[in-house]
């Protein structure tokens, strides 16, 4: 399914905010979206619905999948220390590209990071990090060993693999089931991908879907287990029974 042999093999490549991101040849994918912009992306697409729609909570749990080169780990952390914020934050990162993890203290990280080059050095260095306010763990290995072995409540998940296309095994019915079965109630997961796939993963798993849209990016995908009020739901029935052949991944069909 992976081809180890070209993990080492990425480039260099600048999006339309003027941030920078890597291409992978082993996922012939960027890790960003060149068009939205790497930080733009991550801000609009994860950190902001994420934190605004989990304000109420004194202290929450994040799953950031996959860390990457942590986009959407420091623009956490950036948007609560810019907004004053004081909310206690644990974040658990699966990654199993160990090389890429070591190199970060290298990459240039948009100027809005600087503050956080303490925070990028630990990580690369340790894989964690932690103050008075933030907990940071990278979770080093494959993300569908580590996520059922996490034993604590996740309020927000950013779902952030590579495409369905590309990387499926992060996206089938039994992948979102173990996302699911440690998801609180009032959880949810942010994600780019509006894909007829991910939608039907994750509401096979019991959760209602909304589209979110912020200016000057493409819509992107939250879901949870409750409603989320004023919001409206995407109506998974009639859609469904628009496209009736529309189905969820399964790792069968990958796995055997
Ligand atoms: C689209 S990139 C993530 C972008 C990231 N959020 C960022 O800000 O840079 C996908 C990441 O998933 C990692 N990955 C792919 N499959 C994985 C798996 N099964 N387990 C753990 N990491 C995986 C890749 O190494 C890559 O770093």
């Amino acid at each position: 399914m992976y081809d180890i042999q070209r993990r080492n093999e990425k480039k260099e490549i600048i999006t339309q905010d003027g941030s920078k991101t890597l291409y992978s040849c082993e996922f012939n994918e960027p890790y960003h979206s060149t068009k939205d912009g790497a930080l733009h992306e991550s801000l609009s697409k994860h950190v902001i619905p994420a934190l605004k729609l989990q304000a109420d909570k004194e202290q929450v749990t994040i799953l950031d999948i996959c860390f990457g080169l942590g986009y959407n780990t420091l623009a956490t952390l950036h948007y609560i220390k810019e907004h004053d914020l004081t909310t206690q934050v644990e974040i658990l990162a699966p990654e199993f590209d160990e090389a890429l993890i070591r190199s970060l203290a290298e990459f240039t990280y948009p100027q809005a990071f600087d503050h956080l080059k303490p925070v990028i050095e630990a990580l690369s260095q340790n894989l964690y990090y932690e103050d008075e306010q933030f907990k940071i763990q990278i979770l080093l290995g494959d993300a569908r060993e580590s996520i059922p072995q996490i034993q604590k409540g996740i309020d927000i998940v950013y779902q952030d693999a590579f495409s369905p296309k590309q990387n499926p095994l992060l996206w089938t019915r039994e992948y979102f089931a173990d996302i699911r079965k440690i998801l609180a109630e009032d959880g949810i997961v942010t994600t780019y991908s509006t894909a007829a796939v991910t939608r039907m993963g994750l509401y096979e798993n019991g959760l209602n879907l909304f589209y979110y849209e912020a200016e000057n990016t493409r819509r992107s995908l939250i879901a949870s287990p409750s409603d989320i009020e004023g919001w409206n739901a995407i109506d998974m029935v009639l859609k469904i029974e628009r496209n009736p052949t529309a189905r969820s991944l399964r790792d069968v069909d990958f796995i055997g």
